[in-house]
């Protein structure tokens, strides 16, 4: 089953026809919310609030391997995560959409593994690329007619949060190649990676990144973009969904 995790403004898919939800545990506590079931134009999808419905956790507080482990237990067989990212390259214009292709992991102090129980085997997993090809070329056809601004590939930046970035960091990051930047993205693609669920990431640029405007970051400017967005989001994916 096809399953979407949605960020900051996609706390809930308005329309997702909800067909039930699971309250579920896992060996590494609870997931941010219930795992929601429901209908996508047409087909049974599943959902995840990464925030918590209301949206509750900041980014570093997130049970990333709860919610990873409750996805594939609910029958999550691909996942596309939905994320609020501030743009850093010409790639990433404020209200485009990103579809990144690559990753740097700025974040520290978070449970990035599923397999650190000493009993194990060890596991270092393939991580070249990130993101899964057949998912992120099925997301490119539905971007293709979808008549939104959008961008294939750039390189996700993901950091600690939750304080915004200085501007020397962004411009540290933008020598580093990244396009974008979001507190969210790991480590939850790895652990998609450690599960082998196919996984992709659909980020909204919500900010030019800090020192990348002559203005002040606020709140009200990202959620003016937010509202707009998230719709265009919402209708891409109701039409990978159906396809
Ligand atoms: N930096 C980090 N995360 C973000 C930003 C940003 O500028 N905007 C939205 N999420």
């Amino acid at each position: 089953m096809l399953a979407f995790i949605g960020g900051t403004g996609l706390t809930r898919m308005d329309n997702l026809r909800i067909t039930g939800s699971r309250t579920q545990t896992t060996r590494f506590g609870d997931p941010s919310a219930p795992v929601v079931e429901g209908q996508l134009n047409g087909r049974q999808v599943l959902f995840l609030a990464r925030h918590g419905d209301p949206h509750a956790l900041l980014p570093h507080q997130v049970n990333y391997r709860a919610n990873m482990v409750a996805l594939k237990d609910a029958g999550a067989s691909a996942i596309v995560a939905v994320n609020a990212v501030g743009g850093i390259t010409d790639q990433a214009p404020t209200g485009a959409l990103v579809l990144a292709d690559q990753i740097i992991d700025y974040t520290h102090g978070r449970d990035m593994t599923l397999f650190d129980d000493p009993d194990q085997p060890l596991v270092h997993v393939d991580f070249s690329w990130p993101f899964d090809a057949a998912l992120r070329a099925a997301l490119k056809e539905r971007l293709a007619v979808s008549g939104l601004a959008w961008t294939d590939g750039g390189c996700y930046g993901a950091t600690q949060g939750p304080r915004l970035e200085t501007a020397a960091e962004i411009l540290r990051m933008e020598r580093d190649g990244c396009d974008v930047v979001g507190m969210t993205g790991m480590p939850e693609a790895v652990l998609a990676r450690e599960l082998d669920i196919p996984y992709a990431m659909l980020s909204l640029v919500v900010n030019p990144g800090a020192g990348k405007s002559d203005r002040e970051i606020t709140m009200a400017e990202i959620e003016a973009v937010i509202h707009d967005g998230m719709a265009g989001v919402c209708r891409v994916l109701a039409d990978l969904a159906g396809h």
